[in-house]
């Protein structure tokens, strides 16, 4: 078991999240889906995010059900992908993921994308807290001015953000944002997509520690206060990208990525609802 997988923040509502979990985008139905978050599970991983989108949640909850880790000690994310969107329609997405994960509540729900239909998917997710159908609500890919939006009709904040920040895209402002109003970040391709090594400043601070960029990247994002959830489908990255909880970047280190930033994105415009 790795140290440090059961360090968690605070959302607002007072839930514990888990400050690094298991991402799962591409990680295929029926085989590799399985046999990562078993290896998660047994290396000491309590997070796992899926969404509907990925098509894995029928794995992931075989999974965990294969694994003998209570559910209670597992912190369980899902999405409502954009055809889902709307009040009605969202209710009986989250629903579905349930059903398909083999559990009777989420920790954390996320809207994937912000789309036109987002005031009434937000009312659903509203309804779904409320009804203790899951412990936590929040976005992805929402922008400062997407996230003023919610914030201006929401009887319940966004308790998280997950969106797409590693060193070559850090939106420093959309992370004060957030961190001002009690929302935490979660990034997204916190491994540049495994193009970590071709940052220099990972690897010459990887250097320094006896590291891999991975695991500095990584490092990097927790010492920024950034919850995250690196995708492996190998255990012996699985187990790399968790051993991030016995070493400390210096300040000087933590500088030097964060000189970086080429607003370099992997992934769509949010401003585009997560069409390309
Ligand atoms: N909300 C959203 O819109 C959104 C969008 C994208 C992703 N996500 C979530 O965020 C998670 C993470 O993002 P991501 O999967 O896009 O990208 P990522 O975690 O940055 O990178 C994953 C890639 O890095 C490779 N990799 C894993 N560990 C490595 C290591 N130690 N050294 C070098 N390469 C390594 C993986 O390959 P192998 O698997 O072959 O090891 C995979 O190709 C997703 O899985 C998903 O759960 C959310």
């Amino acid at each position: 078991m790795l140290t440090g997988l059961d360090d968690t923040v605070r959302l607002a509502n007072g839930v514990e999240m888990p400050r690094l979990g298991l991402g799962t985008y591409k990680s295929a139905e029926g085989g590799d889906v399985e046999g990562a978050v078993t290896a998660a599970l047994e290396l000491g991983y309590r997070s796992i995010d899926t969404a509907s989108l990925y098509g894995n949640e029928e794995g992931i909850g075989r999974a965990i059900a294969a694994a003998g880790v209570p559910r209670g000690e597992i912190f369980l994310t899902s999405k409502v992908w954009n055809d889902e969107q709307g009040y009605e329609h969202t209710l009986a997405a989250f629903t579905r993921s349930l059903e398909r994960l083999g559990t009777d509540y989420l920790d954390l729900y996320l809207v994937h994308w912000p789309r036109a239909e987002t005031p009434e998917t937000w009312r659903a997710l509203e309804r779904l807290y409320a009804e203790g159908a899951v412990r936590a609500i929040g976005v992805c890919n929402h922008l400062e001015h997407h996230l003023e939006e919610i914030l201006g009709y929401a009887d319940i904040a966004p308790m998280v953000d997950q969106y797409e920040l590693h060193p070559w895209l850090q939106q420093p402002s959309l992370r004060s944002y957030c961190q001002a109003h009690d929302i935490v970040v979660e990034a997204w391709a916190p491994l540049m997509k495994g193009r970590v090594a071709e940052e220099p400043a990972l690897v010459a601070v990887a250097g320094n520690h006896g590291k891999s960029p991975a695991q500095v990247a990584l490092r990097w994002l927790l010492q920024h206060g950034v919850v995250t959830i690196p995708k492996s489908v190998h255990r012996e990255r699985i187990a790399e990208n968790g051993a991030v909880f016995d070493f400390t970047l210096t300040p000087e280190d933590m500088t030097a990525i964060d000189a970086a930033d080429r607003g370099h994105r992997f992934g769509p415009e949010p401003d585009r609802g997560g069409e390309r």
